[in-house]
């Protein structure tokens, strides 16, 4: 048995006693929604971004809501999303009555295939927008999709729920498209201690019509001009946006740095797939994603677990497989994606990680393939 103390923690949650203050300030003030600590963490976190528009939001789930129904997407439209994601890429564009459309992904950063794009979208009836993802921390291939998506005059929704202030040949995520999506959940590079979210943009318009979405729908006069629903992001959540944005540089640099010591070591491993990053880029590594052979990746993960060592898989199922997918769009074959899925396992990643942590990770996988060899071998 495992003593608590000596796992190696999948995630870890940052607050310190600033934080705690941030809050119980906003407590004491009674004010708790529409207030300073929203409007100085969206001008903060548009000015961190590069943008114009930043508008906060109670999830990332209702950044892409809005993102879609701020560009104008409804019934009858389909929408390209990549089939290595979290179901939250596509629920909005269900929930708006449009189409998913689901888009293989690159075998080596696991975003969005442009080729599989283009051809999806000649296809198309009615192609409306693209939700590209930039899973992991990683961009899509930027240039390239923004390629076919001008080809097809779509709207360009980016989910940067995993990917706060990654870059890619000069690009941020969430900069490139219409609008971009972030996310806050308490898991993610930068949280606001639940669940929130925030919406990017430089489109005037857009922004605009998102902000009265997140409130009913409601104007600065007081009637409701769209069907919007209460989506606003609260002054507790604001607060600690506000202390968390302080230090999500260096919160990356550090996870970018132990995403390198694990890459070093772990490549010599044949069985082992380390992650990619393409030229140029900047990868924040929200999650440390490696392949293993897929008949030993259940084994794999009992052997980590049996040490301590705790890992997870994102995700189980691809997008399209999942059953209210199938029911509504129907079945779809992304061979990539698939296969994909047989194979990945997530190991723990924060900013905190010791390097006494990445070690025992490290050794712990060494162990497990060399076990396996001898096993093989006799
Ligand atoms: C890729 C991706 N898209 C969308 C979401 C939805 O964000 P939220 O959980 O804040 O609604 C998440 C987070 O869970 C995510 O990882």
């Amino acid at each position: 048995m495992i003593d608590a103390e000596d796992e190696v923690g999948f995630t870890d949650i940052y607050v310190d006693d600033d934080i705690v203050e941030r809050v119980t300030d906003v407590l004491r003030s009674t004010r708790y929604v529409k207030g300073p600590e929203l409007a100085s963490f969206e001008s903060a976190f548009a000015d961190a971004c590069g943008v114009d528009h930043a508008v906060g939001v109670n999830s990332g789930t209702a950044a892409i809501l809005l993102s879609l129904q701020a560009a104008g997407v409804g019934p009858g439209d389909e929408v390209f999303v990549p089939g290595n994601t979290f179901f939250a890429t596509a629920s909005p564009v269900l929930n708006l009555g449009a189409t998913p459309v689901f888009v293989d992904v690159d075998p080596e950063t696991y975003t969005m295939d442009p080729k599989d794009f283009a051809a999806k979208a000649e296809d198309a009836e009615n192609p409306t927008a693209v939700v590209p993802v930039h899973i992991y921390g990683h961009l899509v291939d930027v240039e390239a999709v923004l390629a076919v998506a001008a080809d097809y005059d779509l709207a360009v929704i980016e989910d940067a729920c995993q990917a706060h202030f990654a870059e890619r040949d000069g690009h941020v995520a969430g900069t490139v498209g219409d609008a971009g999506a972030f996310s806050f959940y308490p898991s993610k590079n930068m949280t606001v201690a639940g669940d929130g979210g925030m919406l990017v943009t430089d489109d005037d318009e857009l922004a605009a019509t998102a902000r009265q979405l997140r409130n009913h729908g409601r104007d600065e006069s007081g009637t409701h001009q769209s069907l919007g629903l209460n989506h606003r992001l609260d002054e507790v959540k604001a607060a600690v946006g506000n202390e968390q944005l302080r230090h999500i540089d260096d919160w990356n640099e550090a996870r970018n740095s132990a995403a390198q010591q694990y890459t070093d070591r772990l490549a010599t491993i044949p069985e082992v797939t380390t992650p990619h990053e393409a030229d140029d880029a900047f990868h924040v590594y929200h999650l440390y994603v490696i392949q293993v052979p897929a008949e030993e990746r259940d084994e794999f993960r009992e052997y980590l677990d049996e040490r301590g060592i705790q890992t997870s898989l994102h995700y189980e199922t691809p997008l399209h497989e999942h059953p209210v997918m199938v029911e509504r769009v129907g079945e779809t074959t992304l061979p990539v994606t698939e296969e994909l899925y047989e194979r990945i396992v997530s190991l723990p990643m924060h900013p905190r990680i010791t390097d006494d942590e990445l070690d025992r990770v490290c050794a712990a996988i060494e162990d497990y393939f060399e076990t396996e060899a001898c096993e093989e071998s006799r």
